[in-house]
């Protein structure tokens, strides 16, 4: 009896088995309205494409007749659709899914999205939203739910053909009536709702309506892609639809979902659509447009580096747009030396075009010179990797910006979210995308500074830039780019380069770059520090010790002396070399030299940072120790001797633990005769080297004189540290 029972019990589940795997899979055919192939359809229908959807778009290419979709409009969608569904209207078998585009993503396989619909018992299943649209008077009639989302969105909805059709046809609508009224009032009718078997998904198992709900949706991972996880009602909705003013927040998701980046994998669609440079016998032209539109400290190098990137000349056309009488020098220095790009245009600050103009011209000479790509630069985009311009061409993105940062602050040519004033806000994913805990190609609100545009961007309806009260020209760029549904990228996938701060700069001082260390460290070390310094900083490296203890190593640049000289000659008040000496506190200078402060020309605090972060680890290196973070110092200054005024200085000990003592001439060349001698070793230093410097103690072993010039000037910089 029991063997009977077992077998008919598995009898039954091999059956039960065949039924279920033989049932035909429902056929699900998803519908959209579109007019315009934007951004956003793009986006939407790569997302439809990975989950495996068949997607028929409605409308394309035809003008758009639903009216102005900021207020009520949309009559037209339904006709469209109405139209199409003629075909389906005996077809209880197809499912229906219709769909907004521009701003959609799919997160889901149709398998699931079926299987979900099935459980909800449904024939046709509309979005719910947290918004009474576009009749607020309404919401009354709307049935009590305890979730948060009440109101009915028509911009998503399933149900099998039949019963679409029967909801299309209930009565007629104008093209610009509104769409989601029509809908609304059949579902409000209770007897309608139930002869359609209308249900709103309350518990977001499919769709996800944004607006008012941003802070339900989770993005969570799994290895190899993204789902939103809506932690109201812990379910993983499909479709996620930025209705309403949730746009900035789908973007954002968007940089995630349908297989766009995960923890494990990275970014997923990077390598989509990607141009082969190598394969290519002749390189994208690209128009590049340079603006200068305020004194921004070293321009010479931000020039340098756009000479030194790795893309052939002739293949680049130059456009450089100049605002700042301060800076025509350094325009007409690069431009009296570019030989070999393809063209070179210049505007002068006499020529009075507004930056507005300007970045317009240069988008428009992508048009005339029949580039592939315009490259649009300011002058704080430092450049520092020199393939920069081929790794930006290669994205192959319609609009493209390098992550550029300030160094070390949290500064950078992108926003990755907005205020509700539609200003700078932080993103969550902020941070790690700009210490580049994040790589990839980031779909971001505000980009500035430098990016890369597609010439089709520029071809088929280019947003132009526009000046429009006090904003600045990007941000109202941006803003009108966002609201023609333009997506903007960030590129973090390789470090590019950096910004430049030009927050502070002074051009009415002599040298004003010299005063950057604070501000533009980088920059500063580039021009200013020695290229030998680093070796000397190694462990392992032997510095020079031409007497005892007396150390001898690169520290500046010859551009750093001849600077420094420049300022302190541009100052002039040189001291008059007597032992009364008003700027120290007891009034009294036991060894005086004809010198100037560092504190009188304003470079106190830089030199005192100076010492610190490069004086001090040499230091550290060399007398073993001693430890003194940060270094103190008052006596900062430069000392000129010459012949017919002060040439030599007597034996003395300097009230500091070390001296630094750097050469800013060179002997032999701007001077004859000077140097050091230590008395107690009877050993001098004569042969000095530009930008390199003495390290010696100040006290007690060490007594040392300043040894006669006999001819021409001689600069040295001294610093009694820790005294
Ligand atoms: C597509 O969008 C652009 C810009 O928004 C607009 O100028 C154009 O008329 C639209 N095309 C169609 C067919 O609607
Ligand atoms: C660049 O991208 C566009 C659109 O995504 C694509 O159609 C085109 O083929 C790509 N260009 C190259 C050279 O691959
Ligand atoms: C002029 O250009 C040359 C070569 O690029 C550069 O070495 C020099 O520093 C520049 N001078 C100025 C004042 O910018
Ligand atoms: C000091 O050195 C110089 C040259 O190196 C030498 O001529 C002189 O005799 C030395 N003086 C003493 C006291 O050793």
């Amino acid at each position: 009896m029991r063997g009977v029972l077992e077998f008919t019990y598995l009898t039954l589940l091999l059956i039960w088995t065949v039924i279920c795997r033989t049932e035909p899979e429902a056929k699900l055919l998803m519908v959209t309205v579109a007019s315009n192939a934007t951004d956003g359809y793009h986006r939407f229908m790569r997302s439809a494409r990975i989950y495996g959807y068949n997607v028929e778009t409605l409308g394309m290419n035809q003008p758009w007749a639903g009216g102005d979709m900021n207020s009520a409009g949309g009559g037209y969608k339904i006709n469209l659709l109405k139209r199409f569904m003629e075909k389906y209207k005996d077809d209880s078998k197809t499912l229906v899914l219709f769909t907004d585009s521009y701003d959609v993503i799919i997160t889901a396989s149709s398998k699931s999205v079926i299987k979900k619909f099935h459980q909800t018992k449904s024939r046709i299943l509309f979005t719910a939203e947290r918004f009474c649209w576009p009749d607020t008077t309404l919401s009354n009639q709307y049935p009590p739910v305890m979730g948060s989302s009440k109101y009915l969105n028509s911009g998503g909805f399933l149900g099998d053909g039949k019963s679409i059709y029967e909801m299309l046809t209930v009565h007629d609508v104008a093209d610009t009536d509104d769409d989601q009224l029509y809908y609304t009032k059949l579902f409000l009718d209770a007897d309608m709702r139930n002869d359609l078997g209308i249900n709103l998904d309350y518990e977001n198992e499919i769709f996800q309506a944004l607006y008012g709900s941003e802070d339900d949706v989770k993005v969570r991972f799994r290895e190899d892609d993204a789902y939103i996880l809506n932690v109201e009602h812990n379910t993983e909705p499909a479709l996620i639809h930025g209705n309403g003013l949730s746009k900035e927040t789908l973007n954002m998701l968007g940089n995630y979902l349908a297989r766009s980046w995960t923890p494990v994998k990275g970014c997923m669609k990077c390598q989509e659509d990607v141009i082969d440079l190598t394969k290519l016998d002749t390189l994208p032209a690209v128009c590049m447009g340079i603006f200068i539109e305020k004194p921004t400290p070293f321009l010479t190098e931000f020039f340098e580096r756009i000479t030194q990137q790795d893309y052939p000349k002739d293949r680049i056309h130059l456009f450089i747009h100049n605002t700042e009488e301060y800076h025509r020098n350094h325009v007409t220095n690069f431009t009296n030396n570019v030989a070999g790009y393809a063209s070179v245009a210049s505007k002068e600050p006499t020529d009075v075009l507004s930056e507005a103009e300007a970045r317009n011209q240069a988008a428009q000479e992508t048009i005339t010179h029949d580039c592939d790509f315009h490259l649009s630069l300011d002058s704080e985009a430092m450049l520092t990797e020199s393939k920069t311009i081929g790794l930006l061409v290669q994205l192959n993105r319609t609009v493209v910006a390098p992550m550029l940062v300030r160094p070390g602050f949290l500064w950078s040519n992108f926003w990755g979210a907005l205020s509700d004033e539609g200003f700078y806000a932080r993103s969550e994913d902020y941070g790690e995308i700009l210490d580049y805990t994040k790589r990839g190609i980031w779909n971001v609100p505000y980009i500035r500074n430098a990016y890369m545009i597609r010439s089709d961007v520029i071809k088929n309806h280019f947003v132009p830039f526009v000046e429009q009260g006090v904003a600045d020209v990007d941000i109202t760029w941006c803003k009108n780019m966002r609201e023609q549904g333009r997506l903007m990228y960030l590129s973090n996938l390789q470090y590019y380069g950096h910004l430049v701060n030009s927050e502070s700069f002074d051009i009415t001082l002599t040298k004003p770059e010299f005063y950057q260390l604070v501000n533009n460290k980088l920059d500063w070390e580039y021009r200013y520090i020695h290229q030998d310094y680093n070796t000397v900083k190694q462990p392992d490296t032997i510095v020079e010790q031409p007497c005892t203890d007396v150390y001898w190593f690169p520290l500046v640049t010859p551009a750093y002396a001849t600077d420094l000289i420049a300022i302190m000659e541009g100052y002039g008040k040189w001291s008059n070399g007597k032992n009364d000496d008003a700027r120290l506190q007891n009034g009294y200078e036991n060894v005086p030299t004809r010198d100037i402060h560092m504190k009188q020309v304003g470079l106190e605090r830089q030199w005192l940072l100076f010492l610190k972060d490069y004086v001090r680890p040499i230091q550290e290196k060399l007398y073993t120790g001693y430890y003194h973070d940060p270094p103190q110092a008052i006596m900062n200054f430069v000392v000129r001797y010459k012949p017919d005024e002060q040439p030599a200085l007597r034996p003395h000990h300097d009230s500091s633990t070390y001296t630094i003592n750097i050469a800013l001439n060179t002997p032999n060349v701007d001077y004859e005769g000077g140097g050091c001698r230590f008395v107690r070793y009877n050993c001098s230093v004569v042969e000095t080297r530009l930008g390199w410097t003495l390290i010696h103690p100040g006290r007690l072993t060490h007594f040392h004189e300043g040894l006669p010039v006999t001819k021409g000037t001689r600069y040295i910089m001294i610093s009694f540290v820790d005294p």
